[in-house]
């Protein structure tokens, strides 16, 4: 897993965010098991609670293609790096306990990062529950 490329495709897929209400542009890129990287971006709506954020748009369209195991997350946006809000959290938990590389859009080598599991512990798991 090449960090930067990942860093880069996020930054890339930043540049398409449509958040128009909060102007805050998000971009995510996934590594999935086989070497393919996935991306999204935020998809704000003017119902506001709709709105999509770039993690799980780049989930959605990685499961789409038929990618289910994510072995690192970046996500690229604002001046300081920024972690996966809580229900993306959940959702990426869905398909692995992988890397999340945050890193600032303003400064690409500003980054954090941690161990999904560490940011969101004792996640719900339907099956590991039954
Ligand atoms: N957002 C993301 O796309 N990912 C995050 O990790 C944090 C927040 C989006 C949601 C909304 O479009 C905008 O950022 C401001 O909250």
């Amino acid at each position: 897993m090449d960090r930067q490329t990942l860093i880069q495709a996020a930054f890339a897929a930043r540049k398409q965010s449509y958040s128009p209400y909060s102007h805050f542009a998000v971009g995510a890129a996934l590594w999935c098991d086989d070497g393919t990287i996935v991306t999204g971006c935020n998809v704000e709506n003017g119902s506001y609670p709709v709105s999509l954020c770039a993690e799980r748009a780049a989930v959605a369209t990685a499961v789409g293609m038929g990618h289910r195991k994510f072995l690192a997350v970046a996500v690229v946006a604002g001046n300081r790096p920024v972690t996966p809000c809580g229900a993306c959290r959940q959702v990426l938990s869905e398909f692995g306990d992988m890397a999340v590389i945050c890193a600032a859009a303003s400064d690409l080598d500003t980054t954090a990062e941690y161990v999904l599991s560490e940011l969101l512990p004792q996640s719900f798991n339907l099956e590991a529950s039954r």
